[in-house]
């Protein structure tokens, strides 16, 4: 509203010595915390189930941090039936009651910001800056969306119906940020939430599903339900009672999802495969220091990562740009995520076959500027590798990774740069590094990408400033971007009614 206006929230500032004093104790009391079963919760109760599953700390391989209770066929229901009947009563408390919900949310995850940062470095492998700065997204997406339903200039006959029950599909990349974004956003709208966490990520999803109900939230509102067998998945996605699902994945899920129902109303940020250009004309030291940060940071395990750089040969062949490329990734600390000066932390399970070939298989006519090392005989461990000589329309050039891996391309002219950055089914960042103004503005008209980030890293989108989200393959459902001004909206059906006469 206009006397509180929307404002982000800060991340801490850990070179303040109390902050520094505050995580290292968060630290040592999380990283020895033991976890009862957690349950699930539907029908406004509390059940554990007979099917268990363990939960592991990707920094302590072997390491059991929690055991989780999945749902069957007969508790999908119970939490479709609940979540129908539910939402007359949530819809009609008002989007002013609603607001204020979210905003309690935002209050209770900023209170309860320490034992989030101790959740994640547990669950996800996170680092602390990374688990730092979800918690500050999740308050932005609470304050921005709790003031995205504004009605002030509609025109008269505009009406919006909440589109029913919600079922929430994360991802465990972003465990704790965007669950939170679907659940608010849905909630915000009027709409019954099912959060089916994602399996590597239960405990985080579970402290937020708390957080909800602490906020104000009921049970039958939310309910929280993991979910690990597909048929089970495939009998709540499909059902006829959902009005919308919200996935955050791989491309092929959401195919598949749309496979089980072709009319679902799926939003859905899918796959990426994202690049960075970097000119003659770049500020070089800013586009090493982002483009290692954009390439490796939660090691490399963000949808909008920097996978690729494409960079003008005068530069690639230069030995600064070069030796300050390796020695930039090199000296990057890969270590546990409960270490506090780790800057490349554990992926979330041992490579996939696509990562392993990543990280250990060149294609012809590319050599390793620096190649990755399992470390400390954790096979979720890896330092930061980059392929130089990747050729356009090559595997490399095609395969999103997911981890620590970045290719580099070399390009005569920005034209060429451009072609092969937009040479990609997906569009989700993009980057150029320039400070040549023509340069720019060609860049910014031709880039087929949701995302253009312009001398700033790929990663990172900020509430209200970036809204996020992608173009072609990198997204599918309605294009409204998380953290923008349509979000809330969209998960609402609209009518409007003519005049009488
Ligand atoms: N919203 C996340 C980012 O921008 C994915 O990095």
């Amino acid at each position: 509203d206009a006397q509180h206006p929307f404002q982000n929230t800060p991340n801490t500032d850990f070179s303040i010595p109390a902050n520094r004093a505050w995580i290292e104790r968060l630290v040592a009391q999380w990283k020895t915390k033991t976890f009862d079963t957690l349950p699930i919760t539907v029908g406004g109760q509390e059940v554990q189930t007979e099917t268990v599953v363990d939960g592991h700390d990707p920094s302590r391989p072997g390491h059991l941090l929690y055991r989780y209770s999945c749902g069957d066929a007969s508790q999908v229901e119970l939490a479709l039936a609940t979540a129908k009947r539910a939402q007359t009563g949530w819809d009609a408390l008002g989007i002013t009651k609603r607001a204020e919900i979210l905003r309690s949310f935002a209050a209770v995850a900023a209170e309860e910001r320490g034992d989030l940062i101790g959740v994640m470095m547990g669950d996800a492998g996170k680092a602390v800056v990374e688990s730092d700065a979800e918690i500050s997204e999740a308050i932005d997406f609470a304050e921005y969306y709790s003031r995205s339903l504004d009605t002030d200039g509609w025109y008269d006959g505009t009406s919006p119906t909440a589109l029913g029950v919600v079922v929430v599909t994360p991802p465990w990349n972003f465990p704790y940020a965007i669950p939170a974004g679907g659940c608010l956003a849905a909630l915000m709208a009027g709409n019954t939430v099912i959060l089916k966490p994602a399996p590597e990520t239960v405990l985080t999803a579970w402290y937020l599903a708390c957080q909800l109900w602490k906020a104000g939230v009921p049970r039958d509102v939310l309910q929280f339900l993991p979910l690990i067998d597909g048929e089970n998945g495939t009998k709540l996605l499909s059902d006829d009672r959902v009005g919308a699902v919200v996935l955050t994945g791989a491309y092929s899920t959401a195919q598949l999802f749309k496979s089980w129902k072709p009319n679902m109303r799926l939003y859905a940020e899918t796959s990426g495969k994202n690049s960075m250009i970097i000119s003659s004309a770049a500020d070089l030291d800013l586009a090493i220091k982002d483009l290692v940060q954009g390439a490796f940071g939660h090691a490399g395990q963000k949808c909008s990562a920097t996978s690729l750089a494409i960079v003008q040969r005068d530069v690639y062949e230069s030995e600064q740009f070069r030796s300050q490329l390796r020695d930039a990734a090199a000296s990057m600390h890969v270590a546990s995520a409960w270490d506090l000066t780790a800057e490349v932390t554990p992926i979330i399970r041992e490579p996939h076959a696509e990562l392993q070939r990543g990280l250990t298989q060149l294609e012809p006519g590319e050599t390793w500027l620096l190649e990755p090392k399992m470390i400390d005989n954790n096979p979720c461990l890896w330092s930061p590798g980059i392929r130089l000589g990747v050729k356009p329309g090559s595997w490399y050039h095609r395969t999103e990774c997911f981890g620590p891996v970045l290719g580099i391309i070399p390009v005569d002219t920005l034209d060429e740069a451009i072609a092969i950055q937009n040479d990609s089914e997906f569009g989700l960042t993009g980057g150029l590094y320039s400070l040549d103004v023509d340069e720019i503005a060609q860049w910014r008209d031709a880039v087929e990408v949701g995302n253009a980030y312009i001398n700033r890293s790929t990663t990172g989108a900020i509430v209200q400033r970036q809204p996020f989200g992608g173009w072609k393959h990198s997204s599918v459902g309605t294009g409204a971007k998380a953290g923008g001004p349509n979000y809330v909206a969209s998960f609402k059906h609209w009518q409007q009614t003519s005049p009488s006469v």
